[in-house]
């Protein structure tokens, strides 16, 4: 049985077949509404979430299933001490999928090691989002045409940004993708991304700490929040929080092709401003999120549809 923990679960192969998948879902999404009749998605979320769990809802919706599942720690078991290896061994007698997010690192990998059904990591600490990857690149490749050649820049938490340490892990093994990672130096990329994943793969990258510079050279640009509730500390958060915030002005600095994303939720890092240029891409990729999930859905429980 496959689970998906990491994005590095998928093999390249495996991963274009499940955004082709994903593309012909985009095409007719109506020949895939009742691929799942009668399967039951599970969501266990030990963290807040809104497009995530949503998403998956929807995409299980899409695919004629049924969802169930918990949006809080508090209402669920884990209150009264259940732990996650429990709780996946009972989860696994009442659906036949599930998507976990969980505030400690490795959480989905543990409930995998117990679980009969597939399970899917939606978020694990500042760690790892591997279906935020998919949905990423799925953005990418339907408005670039590619996930090769591209020049891409990381904008904002880049220590405690899961989204962005899947996103990594995922372009590194596409053609000439150079990274240009802007951050302030307190939020840097961890050591062990920076070594163990970049320099350790020959991968071209630049760290800088100012935005306006390298507008100009981008073919994306990935703005993500500051993680405030990562930070030990209230008031290096308060320091932190509005160091980036991209407005049109900055946006006249950029190519005309070049494409803005975010994972969501923004706090002030995109002025709303932004959100009517067309080079504005976040809300397309949370639609695009939707898709993917379907198509993960359907590749995990086997599901085909000729
Ligand atoms: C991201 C997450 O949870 O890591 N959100 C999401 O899933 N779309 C990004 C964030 O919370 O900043």
């Amino acid at each position: 049985m496959k689970h998906l923990l990491s994005p590095l679960d998928l093999s390249v192969e495996e991963l274009d077949d499940l955004l082709n998948l994903a593309d012909r879902i985009v095409a007719d999404p109506k020949k895939y509404s009742h691929c799942c009749d009668g399967k039951k998605l599970a969501t266990l979320f030990y963290e807040p979430s809104t497009r995530t769990r949503l998403s998956f809802e929807a995409a299980m919706l899409n695919l004629g299933g049924s969802v169930l599942g918990f949006a809080s720690a508090d209402s669920s078991s884990a209150s009264k001490g259940e732990s996650v290896s429990d709780t996946i061994r009972v989860i696994s007698c009442y659906a036949d999928i599930c998507a976990m997010r969980h505030p400690k690192e490795g959480a989905p990998m543990v409930a995998a090691s117990k679980s009969s059904i597939p399970v899917i990591n939606a978020g694990d600490g500042g760690h790892q989002h591997p279906t935020q990857t998919l949905t990423d690149l799925l953005t990418i490749r339907s408005l670039r045409g590619e996930l090769g050649n591209l020049t891409i820049g990381l904008c904002g938490d880049l220590k405690f940004g899961r989204t962005v340490h899947s996103l990594i892990h995922s372009l590194i093994r596409y053609e000439n993708v150079k990274f240009v990672l802007i951050s302030p130096k307190e939020l840097r990329i961890p050591d062990y991304i920076r070594e163990d994943v970049l320099d350790a793969n020959n991968i071209e990258y630049v760290e800088v700490e100012q935005l306006e510079d390298v507008m100009p050279k981008l073919d994306i640009l990935y703005m993500t929040r500051v993680q405030k509730e990562r930070f030990f500390n209230e008031s290096e958060y308060l320091r932190m929080k509005n160091f980036y915030v991209l407005n049109a002005q900055k946006m006249q600095l950029a190519k005309p092709d070049m494409y803005v994303l975010h994972p969501l939720p923004r706090v002030n890092e995109i002025s709303v401003e932004v959100d009517d240029d067309p080079r504005a891409a976040y809300f397309r990729q949370a639609q695009y999120g939707v898709y993917v999930r379907m198509a993960l859905i359907m590749t995990l429980l086997e599901v085909e549809v000729n």
